[in-house]
């Protein structure tokens, strides 16, 4: 017996006791795989982060066909770089903050994105100029350094 799994790694061993409903489901679960176009979109990524403040800051375009992992590769670097508390000033702050434009792009869409993702209060009526500068001042705050676009 010990031989059969020898293969597997301890997470995936211990799942062989479980019920065939959780296995099924760990089974679905995203998982992550790491393949070398990936680490260099990652690495690529965080040196954005790694950017210092400046009048031009750089920005990356990734494509690819559909299903090749853009989406994925987002959500990998949003998760290393989850928001942390900052007990100096009593703030969240959140380093990559990702937001996934699905149906047709717009400026009064690109602006309530931010806001609606960040919780923050919208005035109805607000136009496009307050709503880019409650988004530019809500990402301020809460130390954003890159957006990434999906
Ligand atoms: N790094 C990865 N590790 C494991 N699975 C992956 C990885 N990248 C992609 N996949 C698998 O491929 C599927 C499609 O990937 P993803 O949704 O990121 O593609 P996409 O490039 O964003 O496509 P679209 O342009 O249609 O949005 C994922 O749901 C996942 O199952
Ligand atoms: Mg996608």
């Amino acid at each position: 017996m010990d031989d059969e799994i020898s293969h597997l790694t301890p997470a995936a061993a211990a799942l062989l006791a479980e019920s065939d409903e959780r296995r099924i489901r760990a089974i679905r679960s995203r998982r992550w795989v790491l393949y070398p176009r990936a680490k260099q979109a990652l690495d690529r990524l965080s040196r954005l982060l790694d950017h210092p403040r400046g009048t031009r800051m750089p920005s990356v375009a990734i494509y690819g066909d559909s299903g090749m992992g853009k989406t994925m590769i987002m959500k990998k670097f949003r998760d290393e770089h989850p928001p942390s508390f900052s007990p100096m000033t009593g703030t969240l702050r959140t380093p990559v903050l990702a937001m996934e434009m699905t149906s047709r792009p717009g400026e009064r869409r690109f602006y309530a994105e931010p806001l609606t993702l960040l919780g923050a209060p919208q005035r109805p009526r607000a136009d496009i100029a307050q709503m880019e500068q409650a988004a530019l001042r809500i990402m301020e705050a809460i130390g954003v350094q890159v957006l990434v676009i999906d």
